[in-house]
């Protein structure tokens, strides 16, 4: 446990899937197993965006606690929480965003891009502006050594960092200051080869069974120049096989599906149906799990009472120093 701690959490979009499970949940089961790690399920962070509609965020909540029980993380090891039970987070949101510069938030790259893309959305919003501020105050207050993340996040982290300074220059050496932790991670592509995702509808769920695991993959888009199964295919170019990357021994992808691909020595059918080969047996044992996780429906609550336990000592603690600092 020398290695320092780890925090990282991820809002509740409901149902996880491969890119959830390769971008993030793999490092976590990695991570739990060498640091000290706190995971926590985002969900105030969800609301800066789906303020409008929070109908379905229960349901969002448990679906996310069952697919990280599942993928193998394992709240013996690293408490999981979630974010809203911990008022300790919104007490350092609102004591950091004393000190917090707007134009520090306005210049954020990801707040311009989302406001722009997100055009159905209202994210005129205090709480969307603040944002970044939340998540300074939900890594900080565990006083995280390194902190995982996709590169998307990353100036997030950095605006953290510089929060976190300007409070130990105003108030003393209380908060650590945190390092990104990037983790290289394979692109994961859609059926459709784009990137995967909920909105698109192209997504395969940790929660599908290999039923239907399999009828998503047979129809996935591959190299569109090869059109009849006489035609040589392009493998740098078709998504399916940027998931052999993934699931496919390195020594059967260069033997077998790369040249078999390029000399239309095998057929996309053939290509797809190895893939499952290697792709099932990894899922399998996932969906397994869930599905027995599932039965038990005391279990969700259970691993967020007992992490929400674990969370509240250190950050409880931590406030209190920070309150002492500032002479509260
Ligand atoms: N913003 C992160 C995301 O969208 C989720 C998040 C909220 C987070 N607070 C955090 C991640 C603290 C790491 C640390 O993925
Ligand atoms: Fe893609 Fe495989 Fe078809 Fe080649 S054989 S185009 S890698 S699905």
């Amino acid at each position: 446990m020398s290695k320092g701690r780890v925090l990282s959490g991820m809002r509740p979009t409901g149902r996880l899937h491969l890119g959830h499970l390769f971008g993030a949940l793999e490092n976590w089961r990695r991570l739990q197993e060498a640091y000290e790690c706190f995971f926590f399920v985002a969900d105030w962070h969800a609301l800066t965006t789906e303020y409008a509609d929070t109908k379905g965020i229960q349901e969002n909540i448990r679906e996310m606690v069952l697919d990280m029980l599942a993928a193998g993380i394992d709240p013996s090891k690293a408490p999981l929480f979630l974010q809203s039970r911990l008022h300790e987070h919104a007490e350092l949101y609102l004591l950091l965003s004393m000190i917090t510069p707007v134009p520090w938030l306005e210049r954020n790259p990801t707040y311009k891009e989302q406001q722009q893309e997100l055009t159905t959305k209202d994210l005129s919003t205090y709480g969307f502006l603040g944002y970044p501020v939340l998540m300074a105050s939900d890594i900080l207050i565990y006083k995280a050594n390194h902190v995982p993340v996709g590169i998307d996040q990353v100036p997030h982290l950095e605006l953290t960092r510089e929060i976190a300074r300007r409070f130990n220059y105003l108030y003393g050496e209380v908060l650590v200051i945190p390092e990104a932790l990037l983790t290289e991670f394979p692109k994961v592509p859609g059926t459709d080869g784009r990137k995967m995702s909920k909105s698109y509808g192209n997504a395969v769920y940790l929660a599908d069974s290999s039923e239907q695991v399999t009828a998503k993959i047979r129809p996935m888009v591959t190299d569109p120049a090869r059109v009849r199964r006489s035609d040589p295919g392009n493998p740098d170019i078709c998504p399916v096989f940027d998931l052999h990357k993934i699931f496919t021994p390195k020594v059967e992808r260069d033997t077998i599906i790369d040249p078999g691909c390029r000399t239309a020595g095998i057929g996309c059918l053939d290509c797809k149906g190895v893939l499952l080969q290697h792709m099932l047996p990894v899922l399998r044992p996932i969906y397994d799990r869930r599905q027995e996780l599932a039965t038990r429906p005391e279990i969700v609550q259970e691993v967020l009472e007992d992490g929400y336990a674990k969370a509240k000592k250190v950050a409880g603690e931590t406030l209190s120093e920070v309150k002492a600092a500032m002479h509260l």
